[in-house]
Formats: C-alpha cells, sequence, structure tokens
C-alpha cells in the first residue's frame, strides 16, 4: 500500500503544485477537515466562520468538538463569502476562516488571508469543488494554512469517496502526523462495497438511469444500507459516526491514480462548457457567471437559477438531461429545519433564496448541445 500512496500523493502534487509529503489522506473530505481542526486544537465555543452556502458535513466537523460555526451571507456574484461580510463575523472567540471554492469559483481568498494573519486567525480552504483549479495564478490551495479536497462521486476526479489534506503551515505538521495513528482502517467489506459501486457506476449510470439510480442509492445511504457519501446520522443529528475518522483504502487510491490519467481533459471540457453556458444565459439576458470570474477556475458545475425548480427538474429528468441540484438548501442536503446547526435562514436571505432556486448544469461532458437545447426551450423558467 505504502507505495502506491506515495505515487498517488507525487501525482496530486504535481497538480496541487505542493510537497508530496504534506499531503493526507482520509475515506472523505470531511474527515480531512476534521483532521485540520483537531491539528489546530479546536475545543468547546472556538468560533470557526464558514459560508452560509456549504454541505452539512462542514458545520458536522466543527460540531463534532463542540465548537460554534459562524456563518457568514455569500456575495449572490460568485456562491461565495466575501472580505467584508467576514470581517464583520470576527470576535475574540473566532480561531479559523474556512474559505471555500464553491462549484469552483473562488474569490477574494488572498485579502480573506491576510485579515486572518492580522487577527492571529488560521485559514482552512475548502477545496472540495476546486482540485486543479486557480486562483490568482497560483492552484487553489495555495494560500491557506490548510486546504482540503473531496473525491466524492461528483467532484473534480472521483474515487468514490475520499478525501486529501494539504498542508502549507509546517506549524501541524507533527499533530496531523501524530493524528494518523487514530486513523480506521477500512474493512475488507467496506473495500469490496467501494470497489463494486465503482464499477456499477462505470457500467449502469447513464443518461437514462442517472436520476433513477441516484435517487435509489441517496435512500439506501440514508439509512445506512450501502457505503454512502452521507449516513443518516450526519443528517439528522450532531453525533459523530463511530467510524468517522477512517483511512483511505487501496480501492481509492487506485482509483485516483487512473482518474487523475483524464483529469486535464475533463477539465479543458469544463471551462469550454462553462464559457458556452455563461455565453448563452448572456445571450438570453439571464444571470450568468461572468467569465472574469472564472478564468483560471474550475467549474465543477455551472449554476443556474430557476424560478419553478420542481418543473425544471421534472422536465430534466423526462429530457434525460444529467442536473446536480447542489445546494438544495443552504446546508445541503437537508431539507428541513436547519435549527440544530446553528443556523436561522432569516440572517441569511441571499443564500436562504439562492438555495431555493439553484441547479447545476454538468460542465464535465463532452457535448453540451443538449443541455444549450434544453435551456433555450425552457427559458421562461430560467432567471
Ligand atoms: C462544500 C463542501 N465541503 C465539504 C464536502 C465534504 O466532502 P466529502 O463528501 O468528501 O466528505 C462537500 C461534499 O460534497 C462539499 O460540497
Amino acid at each position: 500500500m505504502n507505495l502506491i500512496v506515495n505515487k498517488y500523493k507525487i501525482e496530486l502534487s504535481k497538480i496541487l503544485n505542493c510537497n508530496p509529503q504534506n499531503l493526507f489522506l482520509y475515506w472523505k473530505g470531511r474527515v480531512a477537515l476534521y483532521a485540520a481542526l483537531k491539528a489546530i486544537g479546536i475545543k468547546e465555543n472556538d468560533e470557526i466562520i464558514l459560508p452560509a452556502f456549504t454541505c452539512v458535513v462542514v458545520p458536522n466537523a466543527i460540531l463534532y468538538l463542540k465548537a460554534k460555526p459562524v456563518y457568514v451571507e455569500i456575495d449572490p456574484e460568485n456562491y461565495n463569502t466575501n472580505f467584508e461580510n467576514i470581517e464583520k463575523a470576527i470576535t475574540k472567540s473566532t480561531k479559523v476562516i474556512i474559505i471555500q471554492n464553491t462549484f469552483g469559483l473562488s474569490s477574494q481568498v488572498d485579502r480573506i488571508v491576510v485579515l486572518a494573519r492580522q487577527n492571529n486567525l488560521v485559514t482552512i480552504e475548502d477545496c472540495t469543488h476546486g482540485f486543479g483549479g486557480f486562483y490568482n495564478g497560483k492552484p487553489n490551495g495555495s494560500y491557506c494554512d490548510f486546504a482540503f479536497y473531496s473525491t466524492q462521486w461528483n467532484k473534480p476526479f472521483s474515487t468514490g469517496l475520499g478525501g486529501i489534506l494539504q498542508i502549507n503551515n509546517e506549524k501541524y505538521y507533527q499533530k496531523i502526523k501524530q493524528l494518523e495513528k487514530e486513523k480506521i482502517k477500512p474493512s475488507l467489506f467496506e473495500k469490496f462495497i467501494l470497489k463494486s459501486l465503482i464499477l456499477f457506476n462505470k457500467l449502469f449510470i447513464n443518461e437514462r438511469t442517472h436520476w433513477m439510480l441516484v435517487k435509489f442509492y441517496r435512500l439506501l445511504s440514508n439509512y445506512n444500507l450501502i457505503i454512502g457519501s452521507n449516513q443518516g446520522s450526519e443528517l439528522n443529528s450532531l453525533s459523530m459516526p463511530n467510524d468517522y475518522c477512517k483511512d483511505i483504502s487501496s480501492v481509492q487510491v487506485n482509483e485516483g491514480l487512473k482518474s487523475l490519467k483524464k483529469f486535464h481533459l475533463i477539465n479543458a471540457n469544463r471551462k469550454r462548457n462553462a464559457r458556452e453556458y455563461s455565453k448563452f444565459l448572456n445571450s438570453k439576458n439571464k444571470k450568468f457567471v461572468h467569465e472574469k470570474l472564472f478564468d483560471n477556475h474550475l467549474f465543477l458545475k455551472y449554476p443556474v437559477l430557476t424560478n419553478d425548480r420542481k418543473k425544471f427538474l421534472e422536465l430534466a429528468e423526462k429530457e434525460k438531461i444529467i442536473l446536480g441540484d447542489w445546494f438544495l438548501s443552504p446546508l445541503h442536503p437537508i431539507k428541513g429545519n436547519l435549527k440544530i446547526w446553528g443556523f436561522n435562514c432569516t440572517n441569511f436571505p441571499i443564500a436562504t433564496s439562492i438555495a431555493s432556486k439553484i441547479v447545476n448544469l454538468p460542465t464535465d461532458i463532452n457535448d453540451n448541445s443538449k443541455v444549450l437545447r434544453f435551456l433555450s426551450n425552457h427559458l421562461d423558467l430560467i432567471e
């Protein structure tokens, strides 16, 4: 295992432009975030600033340490937090700022990092959507003390499930090394199931089967009947799953090495498709993401706001268009009450409104003509 792990780290470091020894691998991205928070020494009542438009597993990692997530409103232009809102949220108890590359976009990372240093705060870049993208000429993940990445099903490259932590501040290296000893090894059964799911995904998920199989997979994983992206307890409580701090497996490392070979090709598609969606939406006077915002970024998904998401998704399913449904709620994928995560929707009108309208267009496809035709036929449903 050590040999292929080292090879995988070397391949990752070529893209991330970092020292392979500063990369650590986990079963999921959220475990990498949790490890970073532990290494920083986060404890009860410490405050962690994060976007009010994220995946629920991010506040979960904070709450498992009894710390307090402090959500910050997002900017409707780029779906990320901005400098001013973060500055207002800093208090004496703030310890960390999490900066997210939502849909692959990043913004004001350098300015926010300077602000954090001035206030003696640690920075973590949530690059789960942004692996391989650039911000101001440097790869995403280069600016903060830590960066973490996800290689889950829909991410820039996939190993089924998977997480990577990058340390840029050597001060935390020994602590992360120490935490390595606490990682639980995936069982043979888990490896077998994951390998089977990866194979099943390659063989059977296509335009025709996507919607049905994704719904079925999510249902099974919410009831813990399959190895899923989320376990039931992560979606309805603040209790940390028993086997949360899990190590990466050989299945994921081998899959990662294979996936990385196609990575540059897929990224070229992502940029081209995003540019074409922007051009199309702009020409129809619809909300689009300005090219200046993603010139160098990796556009994992292309966000579109609809005025009737239910209908838009139903039509997409009928016409076999694979759309993403992130982030259906400010704390994706929780649809109900967000109070247990300390989130009050009335305080975040922009994030809440966007979450009620958003769908994501695919960017990793070779031919986007079918998607453009679909948009063209349903312009009345797009904002
Ligand atoms: C913004 C964001 N952060 C963190 C994560 C967690 O990644 P993982 O599923 O690998 O734990 C996700 C998952 O999709 C995400 O969207």
